[in-house]
């Protein structure tokens, strides 16, 4: 199945719950906007696209259940959805271009029935979109990948990322449905372990050759010359290109650029926020202590009771360090602060 699915008999979506996986694969269910809510909130769903089509579902589900019975209130009400909706999760600019994407459609001229149809028919065009982008990025993407190409990637940017197919994640699957044949040194990113849980997991599925690799070994596998190239996806990138992304995607570029090793970042043009001039503007997530200090070995928790710990989501990856930004206008190179815009204008702007 889809990251999410839209079940029509019971008007309610239907998530993979990437809590539990690889160990149980389960299914989410939600039956109200609050739901949904929960599930960004809680890494349920994650990745900045899937999260961006799981509020648009959500507004839609919130459409629904709204108790409005003026045209007048029922807007004042959906705005106000949106508002809880959009502060759900901070970096990931995919949810704030979803919801506010779906709130424009109540400029239409309508009825409450008209606007629930509306909002849910958007939903899927936005669902199906994105499965189509993430092909045409992941065709630009490929064609930067060689046979015989050993690439880190960090985090998860693969189907599950997405409604599906993937982004970064998606390039290396392209690249090797082409019969490149392609090394992937999987950075286990902590503290969530995408790379290690659901990163794993899809190129074990796809049968592409990776090695788990812990997050503090990158830089020694490029200083010994065995990586060709990076490759991460984007949660916010601003007008000068700048990439907010996954902790330790910054590091990654460190090493990469003092080693010489390209850095691509992948995403789609709903990721790009022309709103913010440079990075230092994207707003971090900082989620809950405990899922740095929470560490089992052998049954035994690896920090001492009464830890303290720090856990910013994202860092910023600043401009100079990227090699490429990858989308589905074509592959864009420096200088970002002129190129990015320009090819998004050129292409009829942001919608
Ligand atoms: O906290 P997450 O798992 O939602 O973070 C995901 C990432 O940082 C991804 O790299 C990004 O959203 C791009 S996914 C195509």
């Amino acid at each position: 199945m889809r990251t999410l699915e839209w079940d029509p008999k019971n008007n309610t979506l239907k998530l993979i719950d990437q809590r539990y996986l690889p160990a149980r694969f389960e299914i989410y269910t939600c039956h109200t906007y609050k739901d949904v809510i929960y599930s960004i909130k809680e890494m349920v769903v994650r990745g900045a696209p899937a999260i961006g089509v799981a509020a648009a579902y959500g507004m839609a589900i919130a459409a629904m259940h709204a108790s409005s019975t003026t045209v007048e209130n029922f807007k004042e009400e959906i705005k106000k959805f949106g508002a809880e909706m959009m502060a759900s999760r901070p970096t990931a600019v995919n949810l704030m271009w979803a919801v506010r994407h779906i709130l424009s459609l109540l400029d239409n001229p309508g009825n409450i029935e008209d606007y629930q149809k509306a909002l849910l028919n958007e939903a899927h065009t936005m669902a199906d979109e994105d499965v189509a982008i993430n092909k045409k990025i992941s065709e630009y993407g490929a064609s930067l990948i060689e046979d015989g190409d050993t690439i880190i990637h960090h985090c998860n940017t693969g189907s599950l990322a997405t409604v599906d197919w993937g982004t970064a994640l998606g390039s290396i699957r392209m690249a090797h449905e082409q019969g490149k044949r392609i090394h992937v040194l999987v950075d286990e990113t902590r503290p969530r372990l995408q790379g290690a849980r659901l990163t794993a997991w899809e190129l074990q599925q796809a049968g592409i050759p990776y090695d788990i690799i812990s997050d503090n070994m990158s830089g020694h596998f490029m200083r010994t010359g065995q990586v060709n190239k990076v490759f991460f996806g984007a949660d916010r990138v601003t007008a000068n290109g700048d990439v907010a992304n996954k902790i330790g995607s910054y590091m990654l570029a460190l090493a990469a650029y003092t080693n010489k090793v390209p850095v691509y970042s992948v995403f789609p043009i709903s990721t790009v926020d022309l709103s913010l001039a440079n990075g230092a503007l994207s707003p971090i997530e900082e989620r809950d202590p405990q899922e740095v200090l929470n560490v089992s070995v052998e049954g035994l928790l690896v920090t001492p009771k009464g830890a303290t710990a720090r856990n910013p989501s994202f860092d910023v990856t600043p401009n100079y360090l990227i090699t490429a930004l990858v989308t589905e206008l074509g592959v864009i190179y420096p200088p970002f602060n002129v190129n990015l815009q320009a090819n998004i204008t050129k292409n009829g702007g942001q919608n």
